[in-house]
């Protein structure tokens, strides 16, 4: 048996405030404890080449849990295919008043209303800078300030001043924790903002891919208005989905009327019916990663068949502790074996065949 230094730990941060669980998780991290941990290298069947890029296997972590680039390698090696730090905003903010995460044990959820809260640019960049070594694919999810004059400006920026260290970039429109940032989602904003980060992505070096980041409340027009801005456009992939502020008649118990966005195996349905919806639109040819509820291999595999190419997690983390990678890992190849799949490519829409 091998010594999981998370497992002993785990039981303990459920008594923390999850805000404190999260600050204990991360001080555990920095402190080295992932020294101790060698993943086992992933099997061939789970490799993804896209976006230029060769992810060892497609199962990431997604925006959130490490806000400003302070364990990426960590993660990694855990056994994350790609790990998403994020999001940043140009300048520093603190977010919104505490609490403002809040555990929904029963359902496995998660609502949270941080709004932003992390320490800018400058401070991703130094991190950034310093990776040791910088094996790995890490994303960078850009985001807004609050206070913002100009939105825009803020992911180019973004773009500037972080793109050259990211493997791909996120232009993530979709939080609902900062007022009025979905509007970014409405189509002539949008074509107005790719635009914008693409101009600046070529003028990097590495020139990386940039992902967008969409909610899973849009309506069906607005789904659309997405899918014909992006196809043909210079986004080179979808993220679908993040957190959401309906699905409430899902939970129960003394937090499920908290404002903010809604996470884990309550949002699983909802994300994969939008992700399925996108793919069709876009006409399967768009690559799209697919977060929203994960929590085991035949979670990822639905999203894998609903359309993802790639699939990221964050809330079940939470509950499940970081040995939850190694086991949807697992199960996920086994699906594929059992369906005749020779990698994930093959599988990626096999539910729309
Ligand atoms: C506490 C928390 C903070 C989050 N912060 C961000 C963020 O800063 N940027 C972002 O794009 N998504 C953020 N998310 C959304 C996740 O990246 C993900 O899209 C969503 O939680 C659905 O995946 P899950 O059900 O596996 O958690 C956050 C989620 C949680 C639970």
């Amino acid at each position: 048996m091998t010594l999981d230094p998370f497992r002993l730990g785990l039981p303990f941060l459920r008594f923390l405030e999850p805000e404190m669980a999260h600050s204990a998780t991360l001080l555990g991290l920095k402190s080295g404890v992932t020294g101790f941990l060698r993943p086992k290298p992933d099997d061939p069947a789970l490799a993804v080449n896209l976006f230029g890029l060769a992810f060892p296997n497609p199962v990431g972590l997604s925006a959130g849990f490490d806000k400003n680039a302070e364990v990426p390698d960590q993660m990694l090696a855990l056994g994350f295919g790609f790990v998403e730090v994020g999001s940043i905003t140009p300048r520093p903010q603190s977010g919104n008043p505490r609490p403002r995460i809040f555990r929904l044990p029963n359902e496995r959820a998660v609502i949270n209303r941080l709004g932003f809260n992390n320490e800018g640019h400058d401070a991703a960049l130094s991190r950034l800078e310093k990776r040791p070594h910088r094996h790995g694919i890490v994303g960078v999810n850009l985001g807004a300030n609050k206070d913002s004059e100009d939105r825009q400006a803020d992911y180019v920026q973004g773009v500037e001043v972080l793109g050259a260290h990211a493997s791909y970039i996120t232009v993530n429109v979709s939080s609902p924790n900062t007022p009025g940032l979905r509007a970014l989602q409405g189509r002539d904003e949008l074509e107005a903002l790719i635009e914008a980060v693409d101009r600046a992505r070529r003028t990097l070096a590495n020139d990386p891919p940039v992902l967008l980041k969409i909610a899973p409340d849009l309506i069906d027009e607005e789904l659309e208005d997405i899918a014909q801005v992006v196809s043909g456009s210079a986004i080179d992939g979808l993220i679908v989905s993040n957190t959401t502020i309906g699905e409430r008649d899902r939970i129960s118990g003394p937090h499920a009327a908290e404002t903010g966005g809604l996470s884990g195996r309550p949002l699983f349905d909802l994300s994969t019916r939008v992700l399925s919806e996108v793919y069709r639109l876009t006409k399967g040819k768009l690559p799209l990663i697919g977060v929203g509820g994960i929590g085991s291999g035949a979670d990822a595999y639905a999203k894998i068949r609903a359309g993802a190419s790639l699939v990221q997690l964050y809330t079940a983390l939470i509950y499940e502790g970081p040995g939850l990678v190694t086991r949807i890992k697992a199960d996920l190849l086994k699906h594929l074996q059992a369906d005749g799949f020779a990698n994930v490519a093959d599988a990626v829409g096999a539910d729309h065949a």
